[in-house]
C-alpha cells in the first residue's frame, strides 16, 4: 500500500547532470533494446522499481517517462507494436508521487493498443519477492525485462536482484549509492551493518573481496562482486561524481548478453566521450577540458600490439577479445585500419577492402629499427 514516504523531495526540485547522464542513458540503450527483443519476443517489459514522480519541477522527465516516450517516438515503433507487447511497471511508494505519475501518464494520452502500463504503489522489493514467488509457483518465465533500480539509499537486496537475473533475457540496470555503500562498509565489523551487507551481497564474501585502500579500487571490487553474486555475465558501469571529485553514485548495467554489453558500452561513450566514465555532478566549464571530443586511442593501440606479439589473430578475435575492454568496436577497427595503414599490421588479404566482416589474419609488423 502507498504511504507518504518519500525521503528526499529535495530530489525533484533539481536536474542535475548525474539525472541528466541516467536518463540519457535509458534512452540511448532503450532505443537500441527494443527493436533488439521486440521483433521476436512477443512482449517486452520495462520495470521501474523507484518510478518516483514522472517529472521534475522544472519540467524535465523522469525515468518512467524517459522509457515510455522512447518507445512512443521510436521510428520502428508500428512495426515492433505489430509483433510484441510493450509493458511499463512502475512501482513507487509514496502516494502523492505516485498521484503525480499518475497524472502524467493520463497527460501522454492514448497509447498505441499493444502498449500496457501499470503503476504499483507498493514497496518494491516486497512486491519483487511476490512477483518471483508467483512465476515460480505457476511456472512461468518473466518476459524480456529492462529493470531499473533507482532507489536513494545503499540497501538493495542481492538475492532479489540475482533471483531476477536468472530469468532469461533479463537485464538490470542499478544507481548504486556508492559513497553510502563504501562507509558502511567501512563499518562491516559493526553486527548492524554487517547483516545490511550481508544482504546486499548476498552473502558474506564482502569481508574478503572489499579490502582495498583506495577507494575507486574498492568501488571496482564491490561491483565485481555485486556482479558476481547476482549472476551476470558483463558488468558495465559509469562513475558519477560529487562536487568533490569523488565517486558517489555507480551506475550499473548487468546482462548476460554480448550484443547488451556491447550497446550499454555504446551508450555510455556517447554520454562521456573521454572513454573514462567518469561524469561531474554539474556542468562547469572548468571541466570541460576533461572531456574530449575525441577518445585518446594510443592505449588500445598498445593493447592491440600486445595481442599480436603473440602471433597473428583473426580481426574477429580480436573484436570478441575487446568487449571486457572499455573500448568499442568501431574504435578497434579504426585502430587496426589505421595500424595497417602505417604498415605496423599486414592482412591477408591482398585485394579489396580490408574489413572486419572478411575476417581477415592480422600480424604485427617489427617496427623498423631507428636510425
Ligand atoms: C531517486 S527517486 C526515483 C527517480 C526516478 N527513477 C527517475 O529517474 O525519475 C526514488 C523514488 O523511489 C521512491 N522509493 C523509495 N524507496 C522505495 C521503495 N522501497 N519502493 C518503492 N519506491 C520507493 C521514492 O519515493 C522516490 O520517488
Amino acid at each position: 500500500m502507498a504511504s507518504s514516504e518519500d525521503a528526499s523531495p529535495k530530489y525533484w526540485l533539481e536536474y542535475s547532470n548525474l539525472q541528466r547522464t541516467k536518463h540519457e542513458l535509458i534512452r540511448n540503450y532503450l532505443n537500441g533494446w527494443f527493436p533488439k527483443l521486440g521483433y521476436w519476443s512477443g512482449r517486452v517489459v520495462y520495470l521501474d522499481t523507484h518510478a518516483g514522480r514522472g517529472r521534475h519541477l522544472r519540467g524535465e522527465l523522469g525515468s518512467p517517462l524517459v522509457a515510455l516516450t522512447t518507445l512512443l517516438e521510436h521510428s520502428h515503433r508500428d512495426r515492433l507494436l505489430e509483433r510484441s507487447e510493450a509493458v511499463f511497471s512502475f512501482i513507487e511508494r509514496d502516494e502523492d508521487n505516485l498521484a503525480e505519475l499518475q497524472r502524467e501518464i493520463a497527460q501522454v494520452g492514448d497509447l498505441p493498443p499493444n502498449v500496457k502500463i501499470e503503476t504499483i504503489g507498493d514497496e518494491c522489493f516486497q512486491a519483487l519477492d511476490e512477483l518471483l514467488r508467483s512465476l515460480r509457483e505457476e511456472g512461468n518465465q518473466l518476459a524480456p525485462a529492462f529493470i531499473f533500480v533507482d532507489p536513494y539509499g545503499f540497501k538493495v537486496p542481492g538475492r532479489i536482484l540475482r533471483e531476477l537475473m536468472e530469468f532469461p533475457r533479463v537485464e538490470l540496470f542499478v544507481n548504486v549509492i556508492w559513497r553510502e555503500l563504501d562507509m558502511a562498509i567501512s563499518q562491516g565489523h559493526k553486527a548492524g551493518m554487517a547483516a545490511a551487507l550481508d544482504f546486499i551481497f548476498d552473502g558474506p564474501e564482502w569481508r574478503e573481496r572489499i579490502t582495498s585502500e583506495d577507494f575507486d579500487v574498492r568501488a571496482d571490487e564491490a561491483i565485481d562482486l555485486l556482479r558476481e553474486k547476482i549472476g551476470a555475465r558483463w558488468a558495465t558501469y559509469i562513475r558519477m561524481l560529487g562536487d568533490n571529485g569523488a565517486t558517489r553514485y555507480i551506475l550499473l548495467h548487468l546482462t548476460n548478453h554480448d550484443d547488451g554489453r556491447d550497446l550499454m558500452k555504446d551508450c555510455m561513450w556517447k554520454v562521456c566521450p573521454d572513454g573514462g566514465f567518469y561524469v561531474r555532478k554539474w556542468d562547469d566549464p572548468s571541466q570541460q577540458f576533461l572531456i574530449t571530443p575525441e577518445p585518446d586511442l594510443a592505449p588500445l593501440e598498445a593493447w592491440v600490439i600486445d595481442k599480436l606479439s603473440k602471433g597473428p589473430r583473426r580481426w574477429q578475435e580480436l573484436i570478441a577479445d575487446v568487449r571486457p575492454e572499455i573500448w568499442r568496436v568501431p574504435h578497434l577497427n579504426a585502430v587496426i585500419r589505421d595500424m595497417r595503414k602505417k604498415g605496423r599490421i599486414a592482412a591477408d588479404q591482398f585485394q579489396g577492402k580490408v574489413v572486419p566482416s572478411r575476417n581477415p589474419r592480422l600480424t604485427l609488423v617489427a617496427a623498423a629499427p631507428n636510425t
